[in-house]
């Protein structure tokens, strides 16, 4: 049986992956800070999610959250570590604290999560890993050099855990989405959403489910040669 983790499943990118995954066949837990979203999302879904509320920077929620898998559905075979958040500031406005929540919640997290499942998928010699990082962890996005940082960090993190442990058969890659209508891009001013979609070459903002198909795919077996990739669902706006 396939028993993944979407972390911040309750809205946007990360409900549409839980949704994906369930229609794929999948048991989900449904993790998110807020609580009531992961329990909203998971009810949606019935009795293939399961969901908990946890912030995935903090060890001991972290544990509860893939014993919660555990005991509902079995051994965890995938992870999507998808959480974050997004906030604007030029260098020098931004604070320690801005910085330091960025980074815990980006990348500590998804250390944390990783390491709280990596080593079952050792034991078991099977296991899939997704972690969505951004195109402006490839290219830097203006007033975002903490949110830049930490989704560099993590593709960082996809490629050299993917060299350390696809061998022992699990996969680690990412996705680089471009902007994507989800309420974290919406909370963007209109103005900006509206100029920024007109540079696109598919002229259109993503939708979440367009984002989810690429994280199915990486975790299905027909993904069987991505290691340490970054695939970019971005409407064209970074090529590499
Ligand atoms: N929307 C975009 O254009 C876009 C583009 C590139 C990358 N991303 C990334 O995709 C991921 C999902 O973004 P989205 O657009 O769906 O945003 P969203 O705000 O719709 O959803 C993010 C969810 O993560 C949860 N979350 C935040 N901090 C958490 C924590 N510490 N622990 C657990 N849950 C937490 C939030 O409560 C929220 O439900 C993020 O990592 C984001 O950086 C988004």
């Amino acid at each position: 049986m396939s028993v993944a983790i979407v972390t911040g499943a309750g809205s946007g990118i990360g409900r549409a992956i839980a949704e994906r995954l369930v229609a794929d066949g999948y048991k989900v837990l449904v993790n998110d800070f807020r609580a009531e979203a992961a329990a909203e999302v998971a009810a949606g879904l019935g009795a293939s999610a399961h969901g908990i509320g946890g912030d995935v920077s903090d060890e001991s929620d972290v544990a509860a959250m893939v014993a919660a898998a555990e005991t509902a559905f079995g051994p965890v075979t995938h992870l999507v570590n998808n959480a974050g958040h997004v906030h604007q500031g030029r260098f020098l406005d931004l604070t320690v604290a801005d910085f330091d929540r960025m980074i815990a919640v980006h990348l500590r997290g998804s250390f944390l999560c990783t390491h709280a499942v990596l080593r079952g998928m050792l034991d078991r010699g099977a296991g899939v890993i997704v972690n969505v990082a951004s195109q402006l962890g490839q290219i830097g996005g203006v007033e975002l050099v903490h949110y830049s940082a930490a989704k560099a960090g993590i593709i960082g993190l996809t490629k050299a855990l993917a060299r350390e442990v696809s061998a022992q058969g699990v996969r680690v890659n990412a996705v680089a989405p471009g902007p994507i209508n989800t309420p974290l891009v919406r909370s963007l001013s209109e103005d900006w959403q509206r100029a920024k979609a007109a540079t696109l070459p598919l002229g259109r903002f993503g939708e979440a489910e367009e984002v989810a198909a690429t994280v199915a795919f990486l975790c299905s077996p027909a993904a069987s040669l991505f290691v340490g990739q970054t695939l970019g669902p971005n409407s064209g706006d970074v090529m590499l």
